[in-house]
């Protein structure tokens, strides 16, 4: 089951879902965040780090941050790590120790023993208690593309053609420079979330919106994996909801 939110538009989306992520850090007392990267949460962080930013007591600068994926192959110092990513566009606005911000160690010689010790380290810590989530445009989260299975903990992903196409524009438009793979963590490893907030807007997520709610569980749509999760909420803009009825 997921519950569905439809808003106006973006700006309205980020305050819906700065408002599930409050809920879970401030009133259900939460200290492990799942974030992604990507441009469906800046408005939703933006938001955060209005309300939260200055605030030396906010109860966010104890919260650890766990990273959805990150790139194999970028440079120590290379701007797009997702790493570098989320401290620019998040957590060092909101006051987040760099080091309580996680990710997989995409330098490790052994990238399937640093897999195994991600899942291991989110375990550790709690597990997550909110996620946020976006969707790519062929329907896969973090780095799963359709086809990857359910069952997967955190592993070395290879990106599509249309999704590595889809992140040329972080790298100066030039799908050469997008890495061929990322570490990600899996299915079995984002449903472990005890709460997952998905953020869709604009017109770009129509089709994949409307394929997602209209479908079934399937590795074929890695999304529907969420339709499985006891507490996903949705939340979509007026140009993604185009396809629904
Ligand atoms: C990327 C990321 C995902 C992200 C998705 C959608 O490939 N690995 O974590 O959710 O694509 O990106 P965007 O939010 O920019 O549309």
């Amino acid at each position: 089951m997921i519950n569905i939110h439809r808003l106006p538009d973006p700006a309205a989306v980020g305050r819906a879902a700065a408002d599930l992520v409050d809920a879970a850090v401030l009133d259900r007392g939460e200290r492990v965040v799942g974030l992604a990267t990507g441009s469906s949460p800046l408005e939703t962080y933006a938001e955060l780090v209005r309300r939260h930013g200055r605030d030396p007591h906010s109860p966010y600068r104890s919260v650890d941050a766990y990273l959805l994926d990150e790139y194999v192959g970028l440079p120590v110092g290379h701007p797009e790590r997702y790493a570098a990513v989320i401290r620019r566009e998040f957590t060092d606005a909101m006051g987040v120790a760099p080091h309580r911000v996680h990710g997989p160690d995409a330098d490790a010689p052994d990238l399937d023993e640093a897999s195994r010790a991600y899942d291991a380290a989110i375990e550790r810590a709690g597990g997550v208690g909110m996620q946020l989530l976006g969707l790519g445009s062929d329907g896969h989260i973090a780095f799963n593309a359709p086809g990857t299975p359910f069952d997967a903990g955190t592993h070395v992903a290879t990106l599509s053609e249309s999704t590595r196409r889809d992140n040329a524009r972080f790298f100066g438009g030039d799908v050469a420079s997008v890495p061929r793979t990322a570490l990600s963590q899996g299915i079995a490893t984002i449903l472990r979330a005890r709460s997952i907030v998905v953020i869709a807007t604009g017109a770009r997520k129509a089709d994949v919106v409307g394929r997602l709610l209209s479908s079934e569980p399937t590795e074929a749509l890695p999304a529907t994996a969420l339709l499985r999760h006891p507490g996903t909420v949705l939340l979509i803009d007026d140009a993604a909801a185009a396809h629904l009825p």
